[in-house]
């Protein structure tokens, strides 16, 4: 009864009737997209931008009006979200208004579907809206229902359909490969269609990620400007396609990729895409940026609240070369350290074919018993003695063709019949659309954290694409489905793995960079960005990797010097500066280092446990870009404004230095602030001396700002405010 007093309460605020047009605002706090159905009974996008407080005003003059959600019919000559063919091969679908219904979820949340339906067939198509009111965040998908006895086949099924009318459009979107990973490129739309997507079938983001920044009228500003933000929450093929049309107005059209990718849809079966989430900012990409952050600590990244472990990771340290005595020893090392996690990477499985190089053993989720003659469980004792938690490596979606599990299914590999089985990293992909395969790939997971009691950690990797995309599951005429059908199903596996184990810490990896998404993120804890830690790589992809997703996934190790990817040499401290600046680990022997090495790194985490808090949960401003300048600042302010964390980074070494001015961000300017610089080696002189256990108010940090020199190769400087009477 209660809940019903609320939803109609909720109709009767969010909509309004005139006569000839029904208006369905849907709004965040500070945020509106109104929705309107026209005189022809059509759904139209009226406005989107700030909130306005009166909406009613906006019914006097009749708004620039786009279609909500464009079909291919008969009057639309641009791309549009949805095509459809019926089984008589009418290709058109014209959508009339039937309905909608507002619901608030929670205090939070406010949840609206609009239901459409084709005006001659039984195609349903409904549009849900969660309006996330604090965070201004709007999260989108469409459900497809087909309600007729024959099949309809969907060639395009976007999750979002928005316009813009501006003097200009500017897109920025992030691109790489492996170890280059989030790369920033901004380009000014002209007339036509620009397409940002990924084909990759799986680990899908590696050479793009589905994220984009829209500028409208200017090109993008960190703390001015329009700025519409938008994900896919989605782990498969996606599609952004911007088009600007004869009239210079611009349709965004976002979702699951349809290239390669038709979906036959039986009778009563629903299509539901991903969800597209969204936010608009008039504050520029900074604003864009925390809104996203403080959406993903509450609902996109799985205990986005919680404190992240410190921990170690065998993989650079050791690669396959390893035994029970070596792995103790790096345990005990890691413990004394002050290390709180050891995770155990790739080579710890496989029997007849031993995981002793990335050719052989993949699928083979059995203890090498040779390298751990004692099993899993004894090192999971070696770590609870000395107090810290234990993770474990996994890639369960892969198989080696050198392998018993291909041995005994060759058929469940993603390939096309009479073409070659094309490997990458020696490698094949399981299918996914089989449903036998479905649950091999959850009793991987779920066999090994039974059977091995303790393990507190999953890095759960996938470490190559799909090339040859065939399933010997599907149907001839459903081949096409195994784009979607994967993603999809995975998406179910994570959850199905995260309901059975939700105090697992997960960490979506992907041989780097190649699996981050909010489809996969809400199972995950952590991720990882790139297999490079060289220290100036990882500024860069950091920087890149923040405008959408949280600090506090994302996982940074220092690793050795030279780095094993680039070659560089390059001090520990930078080394740890910017791991520090993330999600702390370290992909290094400790034996390795000098003792003041050891030491420093000793210090550092201590530091770290100290500031962690502020630098995970944190709002991030960024200050100077790594882009165009020599140094890069950001930084981090948490929730009360007690406590600011200040990362610097020479990227260039500076033979006359001309000192930046740093205004820091997001203090409060009535506040006073005690600064502090930290991490220091003990024995170096400090630039930053003249600041040094000085105090000064958040208006002069913020106005007047800082300015000390910096320019040595590889030179940091962590600063650390903290409010004082
Ligand atoms: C790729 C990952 O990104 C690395 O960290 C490591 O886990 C290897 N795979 C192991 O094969």
């Amino acid at each position: 009864m209660k809940i019903y007093r609320t939803i109609i309460s909720f109709l009767l605020v969010a909509a309004y009737s005139v006569q000839a047009a029904t208006y369905i605002p849907v709004t965040t706090n500070n945020t509106c997209l109104l929705l309107k159905v026209n005189d022809k009974n059509r759904l139209e996008q009226t406005y989107f931008g700030p909130k306005i407080r009166n909406v009613e005003e906006m019914r006097i003059v009749d708004q620039q009006n786009f279609a909500a959600y464009t079909t291919f019919g008969t009057n639309h000559v641009f791309e549009a979200a949805l095509r459809a063919i019926q089984a008589d091969g009418n290709t058109s679908t014209e959508l009339g208004y039937m309905n909608f219904s507002v619901q608030k979820k929670n205090d939070n949340i406010i949840y609206t579907t609009i239901s459409l339906k084709d005006e001659y067939y039984d195609l349903f198509v409904d549009i849900h809206y969660n309006a996330y009111q604090q965070e201004d965040i709007i999260e989108q998908w469409v459900e497809i229902k087909n309600k007729q006895k024959k099949s309809v086949k969907l060639t395009n099924f976007a999750s979002s359909d928005l316009s813009f009318n501006a003097s200009k459009y500017y897109v920025s979107h992030f691109h790489g490969d492996w170890s280059n990973e989030m790369n920033i490129s901004e380009q000014q739309l002209t007339e036509g269609i620009k397409i940002i997507d990924s084909k990759l079938g799986v680990r899908t983001t590696q050479f793009t990620h589905p994220a984009f920044i829209l500028s409208l009228n200017q090109q993008a500003a960190e703390n001015s400007g329009e700025i519409i933000g938008g994900t896919l929450a989605w782990p498969g093929n996606f599609q952004f396609s911007f088009e600007v049309d004869n009239m210079d107005k611009l349709r965004v059209l976002s979702g699951a990729n349809p290239y390669a990718s038709e979906y036959t849809l039986e009778k009563n079966e629903i299509f539901k895409t991903p969800s597209f989430l969204f936010t608009y900012s008039n504050e520029g990409t900074g604003k864009m940026t925390r809104n996203f952050h403080w959406w993903a600590r509450k609902y996109g990244i799985k205990n986005g609240d919680k404190e992240r472990a410190v921990l170690l990771n065998n993989w650079e340290a050791t690669y396959f070369d390893f035994d029970e005595a070596k792995l103790t020893k790096i345990i005990d090392d890691a413990a004394k350290m002050g290390f709180e996690l050891f995770l155990l990477d790739d080579g710890w499985f496989g029997n007849k074919y031993p995981r002793n190089n990335d050719n052989a053993g993949l699928g083979d989720w059995e203890t090498n018993r040779k390298k751990l003659p004692n099993g899993i469980p004894y090192l999971i004792n070696e770590c609870h003695k000395r107090n810290i938690k234990f993770g474990i490596w996994l890639e369960p979606e892969m198989v080696n063709p050198k392998s018993e599990l291909y041995e005994q299914h060759p058929d469940w590999v993603i390939a096309q019949p009479f073409r070659e089985r094309v490997e990458q990293r020696n490698q094949l992909i399981l299918d996914l659309s089989n449903p036998k395969v479905q649950e091999f790939v959850f009793n991987v997971i779920d066999k090994v954290l039974r059977e091995n009691p303790g393990i507190d950690y999953v890095k759960w990797d996938a470490n190559r694409y799909v090339y040859n995309s065939g399933s010997s599951y599907l149907p001839a005429d459903k081949q096409t489905h195994l784009f979607f059908d994967y993603a999809k199903n995975l998406m179910l596996i994570m959850e199905k793995v995260r309901r059975k184990y939700p105090d697992v810490t997960f960490m979506a990896c992907s041989g780097g960079g190649g699996r981050i998404d909010y489809g996969s993120m809400q199972y995950f804890d952590e991720y990882w960005i790139s297999d490079n830690n060289d220290p100036i790589q990882r500024i860069f992809t950091q920087w890149g990797a923040q405008y959408f997703f949280p600090t506090i996934g994302l996982a940074s190790h220092v690793s050795v010097s030279p780095n094993h990817i680039s070659g560089r040499t390059s001090p520990l401290k930078y080394r740890f500066d910017i791991a520090m600046a993330a999600k702390l680990g370290m992909d290094l022997q400790p034996s390795q280092m000098t003792e003041k090495e050891y030491k420093f790194s000793q210090n550092a985490i201590k530091t770290y446990k100290e500031i962690r808090n502020t630098v995970l949960l944190g709002d991030l401003y960024r200050i100077l870009s790594p882009y165009g300048h020599n140094r890069t600042v950001y930084m981090y302010v948490n929730e009360n404004k007690s406590e600011a964390i200040v990362f610097n980074f020479l990227i260039r070494k500076e033979v006359y230095p001309k000192p930046p001015t740093i205004m820091l961000q997001g203090l409060d300017a009535n506040k006073q602030y005690m600064l502090k610089e930290i991490n220091k080696n003990p024995d170096d002189w400090s630039r930053f001396s003249k600041y040094e256990g000085k105090k000064f108010s958040g208006e002069y940090l913020m106005t007047v700002g800082l300015h000390f020199a910096m320019y040595d190769e590889y030179e940091s400087l962590v600063i650390q405010l903290n409010e004082v009477e």
